[in-house]
């Protein structure tokens, strides 16, 4: 019982930063044939009902294959890409639609036994996505095997918008009126780019990206993903790492790569500070910024531990509000877990650094420098000479630091009459001239 409220806790900060976002998910064929297909319905049922909007692309690989024996009919690639002549593609689409039903029967469960009771998801898919022929590459005519050409990203915003689940498979339409056969990743890549996605999420057999000992990749930047793509063979891998580099580059932020054989697999990436799988991001992971009206909840999160444990003095949501703009954060992954406060006193050339924290889980990771460095800064910007802090409990990271102990009666008049002689903080200043 225990675990479970701090559990939902600490998930509490995740839920607010996702809700509204938009996350495309990939889902291959074989997580569809997978056992647990039926708890990554569950999860999905219950982002959506958290707020988050939600497209799932699939893909039919292994049902494909399945369709085309049953016909006696050969599969046939060329650079792994499937040459779709006229019976390949019925088989393709007669495999689509199945899985179509499969899905919208899956999401309608709403029985009392089911972590699904009372959801009321709806799952729409439609002629969402424009293709055209990839036509004959090296001599190879591939047919009705096309490319994504675009994506209806105004009619998936408005079903998003009317709280539906949007599902598209991977098929697209032409002008002409013929049907392609796409890849899964070709899909998702644009569909995430098309709706300027916060986060594509790429299933995957395995666990995420592992590197040559098969261990897990946690987190790649783009230039590390770029480097690690040439080191892989198999085609599946590439074909998922060079989706997650495609909408990296064009303004998606996050791409996960998670597997969809391991049960939770997205909720312990999504709720959880280091994921279970592979962060490919564009390398600006962390970001150093100005405080916004927008980061009040996400403060408050930050610092009432603190407040409580009587390490910061308690500020009110309403006095957080009025003084936003004095605050600098620290931003990761959409969670604020850092942050320090200058409010200047211009007609002494001195200014108060306050409420200074790091998130527990991000301690000993040289924020509390970082926010140091940031007001300091913004101190020169403001021609202040010096900086000081009162502390109960932090004395000696402050001293360690460059600052020296001072006297009450040392701080500006109006901070002075404000002093708080019971809870008796030590007072300690830096000097900013000369550096
Ligand atoms: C102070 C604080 C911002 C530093 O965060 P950080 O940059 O992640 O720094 P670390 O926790 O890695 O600590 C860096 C060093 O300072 C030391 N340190 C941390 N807190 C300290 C404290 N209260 N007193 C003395 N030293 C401290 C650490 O031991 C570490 O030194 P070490 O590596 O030699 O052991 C963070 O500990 C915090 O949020 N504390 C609670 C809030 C608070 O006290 N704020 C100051 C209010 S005035």
């Amino acid at each position: 019982m225990h675990d479970y409220v701090t559990w939902l806790r600490h998930s509490s900060p995740y839920i607010n930063s996702h809700r509204k976002r938009t996350f495309v998910i990939m889902l291959p064929g074989e997580g569809l044939a997978h056992a647990n297909f039926n708890a990554i319905v569950h999860d999905l049922v219950l982002l959506h009902s958290l707020g988050v909007r939600l497209v799932l692309v699939h893909g039919s690989r292994p049902q494909i294959e399945q369709a085309l024996q049953a016909r006696q009919l050969p599969s046939r690639y060329h650079n792994n890409l499937r040459i779709t002549d006229r019976d390949t593609l019925d088989c393709i689409i007669s495999a689509v639609g199945q899985l179509r039903s499969l899905i919208e029967a899956r999401f309608s469960v709403n029985m009392a036994t089911s972590p699904m009771q009372g959801a009321k998801v709806r799952i729409v898919s439609g002629n969402l996505v424009t293709a055209r022929p990839c036509g004959v590459v090296d001599g190879v005519d591939l047919l009705h095997t096309g490319e994504v050409r675009r994506i209806d990203h105004q009619a998936i915003n408005q079903l998003l918008n009317q709280h539906h689940m949007v599902l598209l498979p991977h098929l697209g339409y032409s002008p002409t009126g013929e049907t392609f056969n796409l890849s899964c990743e070709d899909v998702a890549t644009h569909t995430a780019i098309a709706l300027q996605a916060d986060k594509l999420i790429l299933f995957t057999a395995e666990q995420g990206l592992l590197d040559s000992d098969r261990r897990l990749i946690r987190e790649l930047n783009l230039q590390q993903a770029h480097q690690h793509l040439q080191t892989l063979i198999a085609p599946e891998q590439k074909a998922i790492l060079q989706a997650a580099i495609d909408a990296s580059e064009n303004q998606v932020s996050r791409c996960h790569i998670i597997s969809y054989q391991r049960d939770g697999a997205l909720l312990s990436e999504l709720f959880t500070r280091d994921g279970c799988g592979t962060l490919v991001d564009q390398g600006g992971f962390e970001q150093v910024r100005e405080a916004t009206i927008d980061d009040v909840g996400g403060l408050l999160e930050l610092i009432r531990p603190l407040e409580e444990q009587g390490l910061l003095v308690r500020r009110s949501r309403d006095l957080l509000e009025q003084e936003i703009n004095q605050f600098s954060v620290v931003e990761r992954d959409g969670l604020l877990i850092a942050c320090a406060a200058l409010y200047p006193f211009p007609e002494d050339r001195t200014g108060e650094l306050a409420c200074l924290a790091v998130h527990p889980d991000y301690r000993h990771a040289g924020h509390g420098d970082t926010m140091l460095e940031r007001i300091t800064q913004r101190a020169r910007e403001l021609k202040l000479d010096s900086l000081f802090v009162l502390t109960t409990r932090t004395s000696h990271w402050f001293q360690e630091r460059g600052f020296m102990p001072c006297q009450v009666e040392d701080l500006p008049q109006r901070k002075a009459e404000l002093y708080n002689f019971q809870r008796n903080s030590k007072v300690f200043r830096l000097l900013l001239t000369g550096n």
